[in-house]
Order: structure tokens, then C-alpha cells, then sequence
């Protein structure tokens, strides 16, 4: 908080001073986004190897962004295919922001994150303009907007302050297909259907992935990797798999920790360790429920009621694959 008192008018001083501050700005100290690189090329440990089962999603990224990436050749050759963007969506939890950052692994310094609720602030479009200024300059680069929904509501009903944020969105995006070689988009949203249309046209996020939930042998797979840095015993992670359908990952990972916390427990009862066994996902199986379920119900009524413009095909090919299992 601001201090009101006798230094009051100094400490505001001080910070035109710094040219730092902005009327309703909150803190002077914070510094002003087109003074730096400030949209941190994350320096991420994990790759896409890391990312269990999601075998169609790897392959459509491969394609789409860093088999272009690593052949300037191909990139060139392929550049009008290449521009525009792609969005991930698909319920909570299943790997969207995972997979990101599996590719900033992948990319190194090419690659530019971004949390929309973190730009959005009194200057975002500032934000957004100097984020795509540096990508052009680090360019080839992907810029990667996570949690799109935050700034993606149809502009017809959105808040009248975020209306110019996407504007500028729009601009830079038209800007990287005009003269932009190089620049690529990706973007992540649980509501691809609350996305303004305007956004979705060619040349701006005109691509759709879908990311699923985990199927059967991605979910072993992610227990499997939870499990690596933790004492267990006789786990069959095929079995696990098998009981928890509709399960996101991020549900499987607090699985795990689940069974973890109960051996654990027990383990300080008893004074010393004793590993995870099958007994303690039993246990704690009883008690979880996947939390997919209202995302598929949202996106069944989307893919049969809403529009057939063929954007959500593949959502539609997956729900359709999973009633008839069932
Ligand atoms: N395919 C996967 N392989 C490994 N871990 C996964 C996978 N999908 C999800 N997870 C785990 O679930 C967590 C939540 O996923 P996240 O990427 O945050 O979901 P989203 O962004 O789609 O909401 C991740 O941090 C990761 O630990
Ligand atoms: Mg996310």
C-alpha cells in the first residue's frame, strides 16, 4: 500500500522521477513492461518426452511449430501454411499448460509464455503490443497466451476496458501475417466457444487442437511418473488406469499424492517407511471423483446445439468414440 502520510507527495515525485508511474497505477516500483525483455523466455526442464500418451497432440505440434523451427528450409518453404495460429482447448487439467511448457523445453529461448490474467492490468494493450514486439525480434518464436479465456469473451458482452486489449491482439496478429515471418501463435482456453469469432479468423488462431483427457495408457503413464521419485511397492499401473476414466491429469497427480499422504501417515505412525502399495490407491479411489465430467457435458451440448461450422470436429469425433465404448 501507498503510504499517505507527510512523504506522500515525495514518494510520488519520486516516481514520475522514474517515469514509472501511470495514473491508478498501483506500484511505481513495478517496472513498465516496453522497458525490457520482460516476457521471461522460461528456461523449462521439461519436453515433450515428459508429456505421457496425448500421441495425436504431439504430432499435430511437431508439424505445426518445431519441426519448422529447427529446419529453416522447410519453414521457408512452408511459410504460408505456417502462419496463423492454433488454440488448445479441452477440459481442465488435462495438459494444456503442461504441453506449453513441454514445447518452451523443446524451443528454448524461442519461446514467449504468457498468463492473460497476468497482462491484464491498467496497460494491457501496452502489454500485448510489447509482447509481440520482442517475439518479432526473437523471431522464429512461438507466443504462447495462456488461460485465453480470461480476455476472450465475445466483445459484444465484455467489459468495455477489455475491448481495446483484444483489438491489439487482433492488430499484432494481422501485423505477424503481414510481415512477420516467423512469429507463430499458440493459445490455450477451457471455452474455445467464448472465444470472439474475430479472433478465430485466417491468419489469427485458426487451428483448433483439442487436448483430451488422458486415456487409458496415459493415465498409467502419469502414475508411473509420479511415482519415480517416491517409495511404492508392487503398483500396477495398468489397474489404476483402468478405474479412473474420466480422470484428468491433474486428477492423477493428486491420486497419487493421495495414496502418497496415506503411506506417509502411516509411516511416521510406525517410525519408519513403508512404501505405497496398491491398498492406499484402493483407499483413496473411493474417495476422488474425476473431474472432466461437467467439461464433456458443456462441450456435448456445444458440439449438438452450436454451430456446424466444422471447428470442433474433432471434440465431436471424441465424444462420439466414447459413448460407443460404453
Ligand atoms: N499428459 C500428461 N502427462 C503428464 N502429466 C500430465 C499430463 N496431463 C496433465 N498432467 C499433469 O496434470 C497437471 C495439470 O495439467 P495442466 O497442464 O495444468 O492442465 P490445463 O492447463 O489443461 O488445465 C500438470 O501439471 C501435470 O502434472
Ligand atoms: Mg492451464
Amino acid at each position: 500500500m501507498r503510504d499517505d502520510g507527510a512523504d506522500g507527495a515525495d514518494g510520488a515525485g519520486k516516481a514520475r522521477g522514474t517515469g514509472a508511474a501511470r495514473p491508478g497505477a498501483w506500484d511505481p516500483e513495478v517496472p513498465d513492461p516496453l522497458d525490457d525483455d520482460d516476457f521471461p523466455t522460461e528456461r523449462e526442464k521439461i519436453t515433450l518426452a515428459d508429456v505421457a500418451g496425448m500421441e495425436k497432440v504431439k504430432e499435430r505440434i511437431n508439424a505445426a511449430f518445431l519441426m519448422p523451427m529447427r529446419n529453416e528450409e522447410l519453414r521457408k518453404a512452408f511459410s504460408k501454411s505456417l502462419r496463423g495460429g492454433l488454440l488448445l482447448y479441452g477440459p481442465p487439467g488435462c495438459g494444456k499448460t503442461y504441453i506449453a511448457r513441454a514445447i518452451a523445453g523443446e524451443m528454448g529461448a524461442r519461446f514467449l509464455y504468457v498468463s492473460v490474467a497476468d497482462i491484464l492490468d491498467g496497460k494491457s494493450s501496452r502489454n500485448v503490443q510489447a509482447l509481440f514486439r520482442q517475439a518479432r525480434q526473437y523471431s522464429p518464436c512461438v507466443v504462447f497466451m495462456d488461460e485465453l479465456d480470461a480476455m476472450g469473451g465475445r466483445r459484444g458482452n465484455m467489459a468495455s476496458w477489455l475491448r481495446p486489449v483484444v483489438t491489439q491482439l487482433l492488430t499484432e496478429l494481422d501485423s505477424v501475417e503481414d510481415d512477420n515471418e516467423g512469429v507463430f501463435f499458440l493459445a490455450a482456453t477451457n471455452h474455445p466457444w467464448d472465444i470472439d469469432s474475430a479472433l478465430k479468423r485466417p491468419g489469427r488462431l485458426d487451428r483448433m487442437l483439442f487436448v483430451p483427457p488422458p486415456d487409458a495408457e496415459a493415465r498409467a503413464s502419469i502414475v508411473g511418473m509420479e511415482l519415480k521419485e517416491r517409495p511404492s511397492s508392487d503398483i500396477d499401473a495398468r489397474k489404476i488406469a483402468k478405474h479412473t476414466d474420466g480422470f484428468s491429469g491433474a486428477d492423477i497427480s493428486h491420486l497419487v499424492e493421495s495414496a502418497a499422504e496415506r503411506a506417509l501417515l502411516e509411516s511416521a505412525r510406525a517410525g519408519r517407511v513403508r512404501p505405497i502399495v496398491m491398498d492406499d490407491f484402493r483407499a483413496v479411489l473411493g474417495e476422488l471423483r474425476p473431474s472432466t465430467g461437467p467439461w464433456m457435458e458443456t462441450a456435448r451440448n456445444m458440439v449438438e446445439f452450436g454451430s456446424a461450422d466444422g471447428a470442433y470436429d474433432e471434440l465431436a469425433a471424441y465424444i462420439r468414440s466414447n459413448r460407443s465404448r460404453r
